[in-house]
């Protein structure tokens, strides 16, 4: 017997290209969408276990991540975020990271779609970047110049969540490894009427002691950075790739993670403090901390936001993209995907 509680969900796919079209300019909505996940996250409405890292003996360099979680309030659907990363293959031409989202009807549990998630993993990643530079940076003065180490996809991402949450710079600074990724990223900010003048620098110190606000967007395995006098002018620092500097710019900056269990786990500069120290006296707290006003970050030091990226964040923008496509009447169901759905046959 079925009624309309327990019917099973029709299956939808929803392509990449059909994910971009419903995100595209909405980075105020997304920023706003993210936040209220936070608060949420923050008052236990959420269930989010910690990450599986799924790593090969005979590809050192790539890993496959599962992010489950479930989350409350008006979003309320479980699911899995399952994204790899090869960063061999940006060598080969193709992004380093691929991913699918799985969204679970909250009363039956049967996944209902099934989501191209590179593109909401990027964006959601951005949107918690640029929040966190809004928040983080309130009572020190707005930054006006802005420098990027690290020039991939999730640079292009954080820069693009700024600018469309009005943030606009004198100065962007772009440093990375590869002369190839800065050309592009100069190309990306030159089509995209960024405002401020573009600089590359040759070494992440001239653009981290020119920058008051600095996002690390690297693949670094460990600690490249660990000079605490770049950071002497107290910048808001993003260090989205989480293992870029040492754990004395920790221990001489305020700290504010997502999660603490979450982030302090799989050889974050976090976690290697925690592992140095012993202790968790380092962190400040979380950005919902932040945000509700339980702790208050000085403006007389750096600022450095960890985040580990959760996946509640996710499955929030999953959802908002799978009702917009719904709504617009636009799903693309794949018939009779759960068959077997008579007891006796
Ligand atoms: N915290 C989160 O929630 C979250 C979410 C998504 C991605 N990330 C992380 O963001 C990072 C960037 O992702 P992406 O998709 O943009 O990767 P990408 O491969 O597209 O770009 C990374 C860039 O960093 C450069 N780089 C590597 N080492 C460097 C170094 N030591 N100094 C300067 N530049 C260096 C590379 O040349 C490349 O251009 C990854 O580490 C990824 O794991 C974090």
């Amino acid at each position: 017997m079925t009624d309309t509680f327990t019917a099973v969900p029709p299956f939808a796919v929803i392509s990449g290209a059909h994910v971009q079209r419903v995100l595209q300019g909405q980075e105020k909505e997304i920023v706003e969408l993210v936040e209220a996940t936070y608060r949420l996250h923050g008052a236990g409405d959420s269930v989010n276990p910690p990450s599986y890292f799924l790593r090969f003996p005979d590809r050192p360099s790539a890993r496959i991540i599962a992010l489950p979680a479930s989350i409350g309030g008006d979003v309320r659907v479980d699911g899995l975020k399952w994204i790899s990363s090869f960063p061999e293959n940006v060598a080969a031409g193709i992004p380093r990271a691929s991913a699918v989202l799985i969204l679970n009807d909250h009363d039956t549990g049967y996944p209902f779609a099934c989501l191209e998630s590179s593109i909401i993993s990027a964006t959601r990643t951005a949107a918690s970047a640029a929040l966190a530079a809004d928040w983080l940076s309130r009572g020190r003065g707005r930054p006006r110049r802005i420098g990027f180490v690290g020039v991939g996809l999730i640079a292009r991402y954080i820069h693009t969540f700024l600018a469309g949450t009005g943030w606009s710079f004198d100065e962007v600074g772009v440093h990375d490894v590869s002369a190839e990724s800065a050309a592009g990223f100069r190309g990306y900010l030159e089509q995209s009427d960024t405002t401020g003048q573009v600089s590359v620098y040759g070494s992440a110190e001239g653009l981290i002691r020119s920058s008051d606000l600095v996002v690390f967007a690297t693949v670094a395995a460990q600690p490249h950075i660990s000079e605490v006098s770049w950071f002497g002018h107290n910048p808001v620092v993003l260090h989205v790739s989480l293992r870029d500097l040492a754990p004395e710019i920790l221990l001489a900056s305020t700290n504010v993670v997502d999660d603490v269990e979450h982030c302090l786990k799989a050889n974050t500069s976090p976690h290697l403090v925690e592992q140095a120290t012993g202790n968790r006296d380092f962190l400040l707290g979380t950005l919902d901390d932040v945000m509700a006003d339980r702790v208050t970050v000085p403006a007389d030091r750096p600022v450095i936001f960890s985040p580990f990226g959760l996946g509640v964040l996710d499955l929030a923008v999953g959802k908002y993209v799978y009702d917009k496509v719904a709504g617009s009447g636009e799903l693309f169901v794949i018939e009779d995907f759960f068959y077997e759905l008579r007891r006796y046959g």
